[in-house]
């Protein structure tokens, strides 16, 4: 069993992959965090938690003036009893009192993980892949329960954890904070990591020194959103991509979050990660429990590349579900940047023509085939076809596409409304407000009210008649505006704080419904590009559109950010028109075809528009992507330089059984004169022998100073290098597929 609890010291030894994590009951009451780092052979820690007397930090206990929960470290810390700390916990009682005391009552260790009411989390498939751990602690005098609960895996360095909070008593209980999970590090000897990010710049890698103060990460917008990402990490000074300690956190949860690292007078970081307590309350009456999302914990010496190959195997194989978890997916074309909203049937008929020459597998029906869209001002709750547009309907153009040889998916945006549609003007409270307040709109649109089951439901049917319609294989799921009057006519007053998190509730049962009626259907997320890429929401959908930036090189620093937690497979990635849309900037469709195939290549551009030798470049490149994709797909990333430096970017892709390569490599800004350069690779079998193939039409046309075909070893590829091709100018790319002999 990966936990193990000894009676004589009282000390839970969680043992997950090459990690282990300790605590201990300590004076039989509160649960003490003793270590979390690299694996212990021995099942405890000999040596006993020290606490000394500090002063103004009060006594619990008066018989002991070395005790104090304002020193202790903690599993689990609430508000009002001596630790001036942040807490993870804050209550309400009918008195008016806010001081909670929690006492360790009884703990259970059981093989497996059980799943969360309500909530995505990570799973397992056979009881022994993880043992969990529940601990039960009370408030006495309230009837306050908090249950404890630490999985851990048997082969991931992973511990998720969760808190359920269940009201015992007699009195109703306004809980204010309710974190998932709580972490005291005995030293803050660490960078902070994290991924804040903006629309069109979602997830720029930000490395900080963690000092003295509070370190607070967090969404207020109703989704976990574009300007910060539900995670973050902690590494050594020295810790690199390839060496070092880091440990990550990663919350599974779409909504308002926040992660916090506060560091102590004593210089002890305490790590908090949870649903935002900011405009967050929940009664909780006499005989009900409160679920929290879960929090996953990575601990790895093997640097900033490890920490994210833990998390992609985690998130690859036991958080996204279904069919496509193990499938490779279809190359596709996207109509939104070819048409936006202008377009008819014959229009498309004939993108997916010639995008199937190309080789495309999977057509898009993108925003604009509903009610009457011809801009983002209406319609947005009416998900039925525009005959205007569409005159033979939905199910004509499908089969057609399908005729075509392509699949058909569509795009929806169902949490909208738009005042201009029928749906508002027959449920105008469906949408979430406050009111005789002003509702303001962003993007022309409000928020339905996915508190409510009765908007939920009406939803869910409209969707399903939709994917009933037609031959409909894939749908990309868009939220394009964030939260703003956050309130709700379906609830009482004094649950107007909980809309928030209820929407969320609404969402995943949602989403659970129709992911379960149609597993056929391939569901990418979107928000605004990724306003949404976040562990919950990769539970119900595997892919996500990854941004709205699809410029290549902006690219190359939004899919490094993301791939620091997020497997590539998740991550959707297109070849648009140049100049791009977003930027200006004018690229190569070489290197937009290689910056693109770095996760689920796709195209959106009008291909019927490209010049005949763009045409067969694109055919290459979509023959290229199905000879690799399962390594890009599947395979373990390895990021072998950062984009942050602005003169260029690699990364490679190594197969399981370490067979199969391949590498990318960008320039970014040309240098006069530059030093010759190699590129180590890494994640190779050192013994092997690689057929190296380099490519790439740049390489062609200017100074090979590397050889095109050659069989070079696994040990001369990491240790040595393999020489970098001159490339003359700005924007150009390379790459290499490497084959075991
Ligand atoms: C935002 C998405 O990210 C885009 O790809 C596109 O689907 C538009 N919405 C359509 O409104």
């Amino acid at each position: 069993m990966p936990i193990l609890y000894d009676e004589k010291t009282k000390q839970f030894h969680l043992q997950a992959g090459s990690s282990s994590y300790l605590f201990e009951i300590h004076k039989d009451a509160y649960l003490a965090h003793r270590y979390y780092g690299g694996r212990l052979s021995q099942p405890i820690i000999a040596q006993p938690l020290i606490t000394v007397a500090r002063s103004f930090s009060p006594n619990p206990d008066s018989s002991d003036d070395n005790f104090s929960l304002d020193t202790l470290p903690q599993e689990y810390p609430v508000y009002g009893t001596s630790d001036f700390r942040l807490p993870a916990l804050e209550a309400k009682f009918e008195d008016g009192s806010t001081l909670i005391e929690l006492r360790y009552q009884r703990h259970r260790i059981f093989p497996g993980k059980p799943a969360l009411r309500g909530l995505p989390a990570t799973y397992i498939e056979n009881e022994s892949e993880a043992t969990t751990l529940e601990v039960d602690l009370e408030d006495a005098l309230k009837g306050l329960v908090v249950t404890l609960c630490y999985t851990a895996f048997t082969n991931h360095s992973v511990i998720a954890r969760s808190a359920f909070v269940s009201n015992q008593g007699s009195e109703r209980i306004m809980l204010k904070r309710v974190h998932s999970a709580a972490m005291d590090l005995p030293d803050a000897d660490y960078d902070l990591i994290h991924l804040p990010g903006a629309h069109v710049r979602e997830r720029e890698l930000v490395r900080m020194p963690l000092d003295r103060s509070v370190h607070q990460l967090e969404s207020r917008r109703g989704a976990s959103s574009h300007q910060q990402n539900p995670f973050l990490a902690l590494v050594r000074k020295n810790t690199t991509e390839e060496f070092g300690e880091a440990i990550g956190v990663s919350l599974v949860y779409s909504g308002n979050f926040q992660m916090t690292a506060d560091v102590d007078q004593y210089d002890s970081a305490r790590v908090l990660a949870g649903i935002n307590p900011f405009d967050f309350e929940w009664a909780l009456e006499p005989g009900e429990g409160f679920q929290t999302p879960e929090a996953l914990f990575v601990y790895t010496k093997e640097g900033l590349g490890g920490l994210s190959r833990e998390f992609h195997r985690l998130f690859r194989t036991r958080l996204v579900r279904g069919k496509f978890r193990d499938k490779l997916r279809p190359v596709l074309i996207n109509n939104w940047e070819a048409t936006y909203f202008q377009f008819d049937q014959k229009t498309l008929l004939e993108l997916g023509k010639s995008a199937k020459e190309l080789g495309v597998e999977l057509f898009v029906l993108d925003d604009g085939w509903f009610g009457h869209r011809n801009d983002d001002r209406s319609s947005l709750g009416d998900w039925s076809v525009d005959l205007q547009k569409l005159p033979d309907g939905l199910g004509f153009l499908a089969n057609s596409i399908t005729d075509q040889g392509l699949q058909f998916g569509i795009w929806v945006e169902p949490e909208m409304i738009s005042p201009d549609s029928d749906l508002y003007r027959a449920h105008p409270d469906w949408c979430l407000h406050v009111p005789f307040r002003n509702q303001s709109l962003s993007r022309h649109q409000l928020v339905l009210d996915f508190s409510r089951d009765e908007v939920c439901d009406a939803i869910l049917h409209q969707l399903e008649k939709l994917l009933q319609s037609a031959p409909i294989r894939y749908v990309k799921w868009d939220m394009n505006r964030h939260i703003s009057e956050a309130g709700s006519v379906g609830w009482p007053a004094h649950r107007q704080r909980e809309v928030a998190h209820r929407y969320m509730l609404g969402l995943y049962r949602l989403l659970d419904q129709l992911t379960a009626m149609f597993p056929e259907v391939l569901f990418e997320s979107c928000s605004g590009g990724g306003g949404r890429f976040d562990p919950g929401m990769l539970y119900y959908m595997p892919q996500v559109w990854t941004s709205d930036n699809t410029d290549a090189i902006s690219r190359l620093s939004i899919q490094f950010g993301t791939s620091l937690v997020y497997p590539v497979i998740t991550m959707g990635s297109h070849v648009s028109a140049v100049p791009n849309h977003q930027v200006g900037r004018v690229t190569s469709i070489e290197t937009r075809g290689f910056v693109a195939m770095m996760g689920n290549l796709g195209y959106e551009l009008d291909v019927r528009k490209l010049s005949e030798e763009e045409r067969g470049m694109v055919q290459s490149q979509i023959n290229l992507y199905h000879e690799i994709r399962h390594i890009v797909l599947f395979g373990d990333l390895y990021r072998l330089r950062q984009p942050s430096n602005k003169r260029d970017t690699a990364w490679m892709y190594v197969s399981e059984n370490r067979e199969e390569a391949f590498v990318t490599y960008v320039k970014i800004l040309a240098e006069a004169n530059p030093p010759l350069d190699r590129l180590r690779l890494q994640g190779l079998d050192e013994k092997q022998q690689y057929q190296v193939t380099l490519m790439g039409d740049e390489v062609n046309r200017y100074i090979p100073i590397a050889t095109k075909d050659m069989e070079i070893s696994g040990s001369e590829l990491m240790n040595f290098g393999l020489l970098i091709p001159y490339l003359h100018g700005d924007f150009l790319a390379c790459a290499w597929s490497l084959k075991a002999k």
